[in-house]
């Protein structure tokens, strides 16, 4: 049988679809934007940063287009969802993937108010601000998938990063408590946790370019031989997004190559005791 990739062809999965995409200019959401629209979809990409959103808005063709949105303005992601559903007649896909880490700090005790507060608005109220427009148009539809991209750190701690590791497990209470709501209207609500991913977010929260990201992740990685790419996070949504996951609802997929079953404490001790 000769694969229909071989000719350069691929099945569309989301053809026809309707996709929000926030923190879309930029690392996981920018190459999911990419996939989508490869896939079929019509996407908005909604984020701050104008210059980028909108180039990679035009890179990617007139089915693509830029809007610009923070995700704590209640306003601005009212107005993108009317956007989406006056340009191309209905929404069908919510990604919530902004997302803010704010800083480590070796203590609690450093942490200013305000710094937290700013990573729970970006994260877990700019989630939530999402969600709710989106369901707003897609109860009357009786149809959608709402998505969250939450992290490793809501089901693992990794470092001091208290903020960012509370408003991951925040994201993930909202999608559950979300899909119990919304289930009865046929719409799908589900959490997508990555391990590290070399994009900007994490290049400056640890100081280091895109192969030393890289190479950090796979140092530490329980699952060898492979590399962790904002692409692969991108499929894991598409996946969510379309009707192959039309079952799927409640869901946090850890996308960490088996990172989190893993508790390498014991092997260091009984190491250190052999030296
Ligand atoms: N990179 C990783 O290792 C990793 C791991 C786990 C989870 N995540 C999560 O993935 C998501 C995407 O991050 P990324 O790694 O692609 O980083 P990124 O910095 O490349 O992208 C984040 C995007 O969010 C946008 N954004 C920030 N604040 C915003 C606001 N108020 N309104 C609208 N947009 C805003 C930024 O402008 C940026 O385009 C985030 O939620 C992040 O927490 C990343």
């Amino acid at each position: 049988m000769v694969s229909s990739l071989n000719h350069g062809l691929i099945a569309k999965r989301l053809a026809g679809k309707v996709a929000i995409i926030t923190g879309g200019a930029s690392g996981i959401g920018a190459s999911t934007a990419r996939l989508f629209q490869k896939h079929g979809a019509n996407v908005v990409i909604a984020d701050i940063q104008d210059d980028l959103g909108h180039a990679i808005s035009q890179d990617l063709g007139p089915n693509v287009n830029y809007t610009h949105c923070d995700v704590t303005n209640d306003d601005d992601v009212r107005k993108t969802v009317n956007h989406a559903v006056a340009t191309h007649g209905s929404l069908d896909i919510m990604f919530n993937n902004a997302g803010f880490a704010g800083s480590i700090y070796p203590s609690i005790a450093e942490m200013e108010k305000e710094k937290f507060e700013k990573v729970l608005s970006i994260n877990v109220v700019g989630a939530f601000l999402g969600a709710k427009h989106a369901a707003r148009v897609m109860v009357p539809a009786r149809k959608g998938s709402i998505l969250f991209t939450s992290s490793i750190v809501s089901v693992l701690c990794v470092s001091p990063m208290h903020a960012y590791t509370a408003s991951k497990h925040a994201v993930v209470g909202l999608a559950k408590s979300l899909g119990v709501e919304l289930g009865e209207f046929g719409i799908r609500v589900n959490c997508i946790s990555p391990h590290g991913v070399a994009t900007p977010m994490m290049k400056k929260i640890f100081g280091v370019e895109e192969e030393g990201c890289e190479d950090m992740v796979a140092r530490a990685a329980n699952l060898k031989g492979v590399v962790l790419k904002a692409e692969d996070i991108a499929n894991a949504a598409l996946f969510l997004a379309s009707d192959e996951s039309k079952y799927v609802s409640g869901l946090n997929m850890v996308v960490d190559g088996g990172f989190s079953t893993v508790n390498p404490s014991l092997n260091m001790v009984l190491d250190q005791g052999k030296a």
